[in-house]
């Protein structure tokens, strides 16, 4: 397993290396190399990079954060009901991969913990009711379903987790 204290998790910075990063989705790793950049740049996207202490420059997973809002039928009716009829404030995770090397060593359970304590910090000052996530495949689903985020319909890749349930 990884040494977690040995991992950092920090914005994206012109120190970091993304060349040679590959998850096996390939859209995910051009998203870093040739997009990252620009999105934070127009403030579309915050992105975080994991690297490890011994290798500061290398980057081996990543996540992005940015904001929406829920529309009230994109929420199981049970919750709806009791919201406010109008859309919900809601913190993105669009993309999060980790390099092949590093899987199934727990950088994906530190990187969406990282954007989880990331995103409950910022609530304190801009509301949010959820975290939702946009899965890149039925693989990435059943990932961010162990940790207790719910599908937003079969056919939608967004899974969402509500603040609440985290006993807040
Ligand atoms: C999906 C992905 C992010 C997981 O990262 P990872 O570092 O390999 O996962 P971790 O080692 O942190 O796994 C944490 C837990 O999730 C489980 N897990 C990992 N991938 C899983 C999957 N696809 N389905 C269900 N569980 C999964 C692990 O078994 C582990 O469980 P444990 O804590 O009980 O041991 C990574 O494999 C990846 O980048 N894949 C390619 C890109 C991708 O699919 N991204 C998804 C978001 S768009």
């Amino acid at each position: 397993m990884t040494d977690f204290q040995n991992l950092v998790i920090a914005p994206l910075n012109p120190t970091h290396d993304r060349t040679g990063f590959q998850c096996g989705v390939e859209a995910l790793d051009r998203y870093l190399k040739m997009q990252a950049k620009q999105d934070i740049k127009r403030r579309i996207s915050r992105v975080f990079v994991a690297t490890k202490s011994d290798n500061p420059k290398t980057a081996i997973g990543y996540y992005t954060l940015s904001t929406l809002s829920i529309k009230l039928n994109q929420l199981p009716e049970k919750l709806a009901r009791k919201l406010p009829k109008h859309p919900v404030p809601a913190a993105l995770i669009g993309r999060l991969a980790v390099s092949n090397a590093a899987q199934g060593q727990g950088v994906g359970k530190m990187l969406l913990a990282d954007a989880i304590k990331r995103t409950l910090a910022v609530s304190d000052q801009i509301a949010i009711y959820a975290i939702v996530v946009d899965a890149i495949n039925e693989n990435a689903k059943g990932f961010y379903e162990q940790f207790g985020f719910t599908r937003i319909s079969d056919d939608s890749p967004r899974l969402f987790l509500p603040l609440k349930s985290m006993n807040l």
